[in-house]
């Protein structure tokens, strides 16, 4: 079986963009979990499907048209909803408190796990997310735990999000930073936390090169 290295960590970590470019520097494939749950939400959305509808969710989830397609410039593989280009689209932030909404169901997060496990092929595949070092790759060779303090987090996200989304403000984001944060660490389901075997790395004074160079040491050994 290929090897697998997960990525796990809270909104803003910098989890997504060290998974991109780990997986362009050793040549292996990338699973953006969250985009699942983001597409997810986004299609419950298009088809009006409630997000308290867990049976509809499960049903969405089970066939859900998606498409991965490969980066071809830096880190941006594009990301493709019933045929429609989406990848700027699920990065709003209405769209992410829709995925975190529809991840706190077992039967959505259930049904969205042999999808994940297809990504799993060789020469290895990178992981990011919330669960992927406790409960979707339980055996992967090198797990990673990657926080920030929610107040760096918030201001990541306004930095990525001010071109784009116009209503965002710094104390709304750090707002929603702490509803998501408390949402995704309290639910029942494959709560957000370390795998036991994880490294936890504090990204809060560490740039995207450093922390990339500290994961690229742990691989090398
Ligand atoms: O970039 P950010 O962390 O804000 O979002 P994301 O990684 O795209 O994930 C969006 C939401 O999906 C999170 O708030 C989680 O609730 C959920 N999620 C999850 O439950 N399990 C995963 N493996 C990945 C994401």
């Amino acid at each position: 079986v290929a090897p697998v290295i997960t990525i796990d960590g809270p909104s803003g970590s910098g989890k997504g963009t060290v998974a991109s470019l780990l997986s362009m520097r050793l040549g292996w494939n990338l699973l953006d979990s969250g985009a699942l749950y983001r597409l997810l939400a986004l299609a419950a959305s298009n088809h009006g499907i409630d997000l308290a509808n867990e049976e509809l969710l499960r049903v969405l989830a089970t066939h859900l048209d998606v498409q991965f397609l490969p980066a071809e410039a830096e880190y941006s593989q594009r990301i493709m909803l019933e045929g429609e280009d989406v990848t700027n689209v699920i990065r709003s932030e209405y769209v992410g408190a829709g995925a975190s909404q529809v991840a706190a169901w077992p039967a959505v997060r259930s049904a969205l796990l042999l999808r994940q496990h297809a990504f799993r092929q060789l020469p290895g595949l990178v992981a990011d997310g919330r669960d992927m070092g406790t409960v979707v790759f339980p055996d992967a060779s090198l797990k990673i735990f990657l926080t920030a303090s929610a107040e760096e987090r918030a201001r990541r996200r306004f930095l990525q999000l001010k071109e784009s989304d116009s209503d965002v403000t710094l104390g709304s984001l750090l707002d929603d930073i702490r509803k998501r944060d408390a949402r995704d660490t309290q639910r029942t389901v494959a709560p957000l936390k370390p795998a036991v075997d994880a490294i936890q790395l504090d990204s809060t004074v560490l740039s995207i090169e450093q922390v990339l160079g500290r994961i690229l040491e742990e691989v090398a050994i």
